[in-house]
């Protein structure tokens, strides 16, 4: 491609993939698949490295990182970021309402937002790019994380519509909490120590030297706050409105009050409601709407005094710990967990907490029978912060933790550096083997929904099945019959399973449709450490079938973008077990998925040399078929229309945009029956 074309090309990728990001990240309605969305990504990224000068700023190749810092520049905040006053006391918020009102004449209207329990965060934005985001700091000057900041998804790199040429924006950067929980429990997993909370999780993912790593970190940013000379309008709700229409994620939990009452039910509704939101708030904040009000009450040296934050009270609790019980996962990584005398904290009935670890243990002293205390606050997980060591039996006997795994028998390890002990018996401890079946049969991966935990455990328990590839060898009449009634426990009440006629249909059913399952999800299926969904796509472009893969060399693997070391160790360990090679060639022997579609066998050269874009709907094949037909007749499958396209296929309903660009440049539209015209 010449340089003029590829300056083009560079451009429009650049503005097709930050608008679909928009869509996606913001609007929350994508108009096209995580798999078109890849191609796209591909394609500015191989332009880019031919190219790298034509990159620009604004970039989405930017938001997979792999740019290190070794010490984060520190840069002077234009305005100083301040703090917010805080208390935990409803009074002093009535003493905050009265202050103002001595001092506004005017009737104030204050707008209550929540507290997110992240880290602050501040961007700059010139002529609608981003051009730097620095932390905090000390106030005054903060950390450059630029680089790191720009792989957030929901941070727009570029704006969209009538945004003032420059200004700041502020918000929270944090870890919403079902992500924290998986991604903490990855790290135990892995043998590395978990956060204590999405905030700490959120604070240590920010300042990580490489940003590849950060982009793998599941962030998320609300912004709540603007400054600049020429903001569209002169208080701080309808400017933070407007910065939704450029383009910034901006809280919906947000409330016009007009009265102190109308706070306090604000207040109220969110220190009840605060366990049902997706990321953890610590309180609310109570601004003064008005700039010229904000202006006239001015600041202390420490915050502004428009504004005041009511922070909740972490409910805390004492019980006893009965016993500590150990869990074996999918990986075989060794879980305590602490057994405790139930008991009513923050809404709910606590009966265990998580215990992490040896060294967790360690750390915290605790033994059996100690008196703990839990906290819980906005939290999702409870805590245990400490032992009532005056409540201690005299008696009591520092723990001691398990040499042998609890479910096998097995003498358990740990790895150097790691914190976690495993159980080294992949193939012969149950919790581990149907963890991995579990894993398999999950919703992205192989989808089998007409299984579950309890249906895989019974035919784990029957002997039926010991590895994945098992399930596709499963008949009717080996399932007809079969029954378990599992015990109640303190989470499930008790339950009888017993398979039916059209049990067994469904089974069976749901396991033959997962044949149609493409590769990369197949990839993830099979549960090779360190591979989830993203790596597993990334490995099934690259190498479009198992074959290649299988016999792939670690220095040949670590040159495919976002594969490290580790990852690269664990798909050689994983292909090196002739266990996990008879698994696949099972799984093959019964049609799974091993080859991604794209390249199946040519059928002609007929596009030999064309490239072709085809949008809109075609009666005869979907999207993905359309892409596979072109390239199996020799041609190239382009998403946008650009001077190289040598034809664009319209179907129904194909937008004007796309017919608009091919007119300009010239570009032949063709119509469906055309293009089968061509390929007879
Ligand atoms: S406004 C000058 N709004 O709380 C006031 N801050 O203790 C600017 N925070 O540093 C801040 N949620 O990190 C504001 N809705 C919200 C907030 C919020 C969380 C954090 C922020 C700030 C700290 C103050």
């Amino acid at each position: 491609m010449d340089y003029k074309t590829a300056k083009i090309k560079i451009q429009e990728l650049t503005d097709q993939l930050n608008d679909h990001n928009y869509r996606y990240y913001i609007q929350a309605k994508p108009v096209v698949s995580d798999y078109d969305f890849d191609m796209l990504l591909e394609e500015l990224t191989r332009l880019e490295k031919e190219f790298p000068e034509l990159a620009l700023p604004d970039s989405p190749t930017k938001r997979v990182g792999g740019e290190i810092t070794k010490e984060f520049k520190q840069v002077r905040h234009v305005y100083p970021m301040l703090s917010l006053s805080n208390t935990y006391s409803e009074e002093e918020i009535r003493e905050f309402d009265n202050r103002i009102k001595k001092t506004i004449e005017n009737p104030v209207e204050y707008i209550c937002e929540l507290k997110y329990d992240g880290v602050s965060i501040s961007l700059t934005y010139i002529n609608g790019s981003l051009v730097r985001a620095v932390t905090r700091g000390d106030g005054v000057q903060g950390d450059d994380v630029t680089t790191n900041v720009k792989t957030i998804k929901s941070i727009p790199l570029k704006l969209r519509g009538d945004y003032p040429e420059e200004f700041e924006i502020r918000g929270e950067i944090f870890i919403p909490k079902s992500e924290f929980l998986k991604l903490n429990a990855e790290r135990v997993e892995n043998g590395e120590e978990p956060f204590a909370n999405p905030r700490n999780s959120a604070a240590g993912s920010i300042k990580m030297q490489d940003s590849a790593e950060v982009a793998k970190r599941p962030l998320d940013c609300l912004l709540y706050f603007l400054l600049g000379n020429d903001l569209p309008f002169s208080n701080h709700y309808d400017n933070l409105m407007k910065a939704k229409e450029w383009g910034f994620s901006v809280p919906i939990y947000i409330a016009k009050c007009r009265n102190i009452e109308d706070i306090m039910s604000f207040i109220h509704e969110w220190d009840k409601g605060r366990e049902s939101l997706p990321f953890e708030i610590d309180g609310v904040v109570i601004k003064v709407n008005d700039d010229a009000q904000q202006e006239e009450l001015g600041f202390t040296a420490k915050s502004p005094r428009w504004a005041i934050a009511y922070k909740f009270k972490a409910e805390r609790v004492s019980t006893r710990l009965n016993r500590i019980t150990y869990q074996v996962g999918r990986t075989g990584a060794i879980t305590p967990v602490a057994n405790l005398e139930p008991v009513q904290l923050a809404g709910t009935i606590v009966k265990r907490a998580t215990l992490h670890n040896a060294d967790v243990i360690e750390t915290l002293g605790v033994r059996e029978g100690d008196m703990v205390f839990v906290e819980k606050g906005g939290e999702i997980i409870p805590k245990i912060i400490g032992v009532d060591e005056t409540m201690r039996d005299v008696n009591s006997k520092k723990l001691k933790f398990i040499e042998i795994c609890p479910e096998c028998r097995t003498k358990l390890v740990r790895n150097e550096g790691e914190a976690a002990w495993y159980c080294p018996n992949e193939e012969g401890c149950p919790p581990q083997i149907k963890g991995r079946i579990e894993h398999f049969i999950s919703r992205n991966a192989m989808n089998i929904d007409s299984l579950g935990e309890g249906k895989v455990e019974m035919l784990f328990d029957n002997g039926l099945i010991k590895d994945p590839s098992d399930l596709y060898y499963l008949s009717f009449d080996q399932l007809l019959g079969l029954e378990k009634v599992f015990e109640a426990t303190d989470e499930k009440k008790e339950k009888k399973l017993s398979f039916k006629e059209k049990t067994v249909t469904n089974i069976l059913n749901g396991i033959e449709a997962s044949k149609e399952i493409p590769f990369d999800r197949v990839l993830y299926a099979v549960g090779i450490r360190f591979v989830g969904q993203t790596v597993a796509r990334k490995l099934a472009v690259h190498y479009r079938n198992i074959e290649a893969l299988k016999w792939v060399t670690f220095e040949n693997l670590i040159l495919v973008d976002e594969i490290g070391e580790k990852i690269a160790g664990s798909v050689l360990q994983f292909f090196s077990r002739e266990k996990n090679l008879a698994i696949i060639e099972r799984l093959k022997n019964k049609g799974v998925q091993f080859e991604l579609k794209h390249v199946s066998e040519p059928l002609s050269d007929k596009l030999k040399g064309k490239t072709i874009v085809a949008s809109g709907k075609l009666e005869r094949y979907s999207r993905e078929e359309i892409k596979e037909v072109i390239e199996r007749h020799g041609g190239k499958a382009a998403s946008s229309v650009s001077s190289k396209t040598d034809f664009l296929l319209a179907g129904e309903n194909i937008g004007p945009n796309k017919l608009e660009k091919a007119r300009e440049l010239k570009v032949p539209i063709i119509t469906e029956a055309e293009f089968l015209k061509m390929i007879e």
